[in-house]
């Protein structure tokens, strides 16, 4: 049984504590699957304010479905489609304040407002995104940014199914 408590006055110490929480879970374990599915489940626990967390993996130039909390959701995204689509083709974080507003965006949950996705990519290869979702509108901020990528530096290693992914090993961005 894993058990986190994540408690924290400011979102740095929030994003700070659920990145620890995330590197004891994933460290030492090669299958993405699992660490994608526990991460998924660390950030729908410790996130306020979501409707769906989760990611889409890179299976040959397709995002296609992976681990996820929340409603069903789409299964392939092609690459320049949608929000997440667009973090895919421009390997950049995609921090939309209101989902209507982006042109493309692929309504998995009608709750969805706002949304938050960052690539996850190794070795300059697109490994995954990560996927957030909120019904709040302008949920997400440069904070979330910046711990998301921190994290999804931390995962990158350990979703790729290579050989790397030692303990701590964080990139400097
Ligand atoms: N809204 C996303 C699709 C994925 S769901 O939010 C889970 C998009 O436009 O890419």
């Amino acid at each position: 049984m894993y058990e986190f408590r994540i408690e924290a006055a400011d979102k740095a110490e929030l994003y700070r504590q659920l990145i620890e929480a995330a590197d004891a879970l994933t460290a030492g374990e090669p299958d993405a699957i699992a660490n994608m599915a526990n991460v998924a489940a660390l950030l729908w626990e410790s996130l306020p304010d979501l409707n769906w967390s989760g990611f889409y993996r890179n299976v040959g130039g397709e995002l296609v479905l992976g681990p996820f909390q929340g409603r069903a959701a789409c299964i392939r995204i092609p690459f320049g489609k949608g929000v997440c689509g667009t973090a895919a083709a421009t390997l950049e974080p995609q921090c939309v304040e209101d989902v209507h507003a982006f042109p493309g965006h692929i309504a998995c949950d009608s709750a969805s407002a706002s949304e938050l996705v960052v690539p996850i990519v190794e070795d300059g290869r697109l490994i995954a995104v990560l996927d957030l979702d909120s019904p709040t509108p302008a949920r997400f901020d440069a904070a979330d940014v910046e711990g998301c990528v921190t994290l999804a530096q931390l995962l990158a290693p350990r979703l790729s199914g290579g050989s790397k992914g030692g303990h701590g090993e964080l990139k400097n961005s």
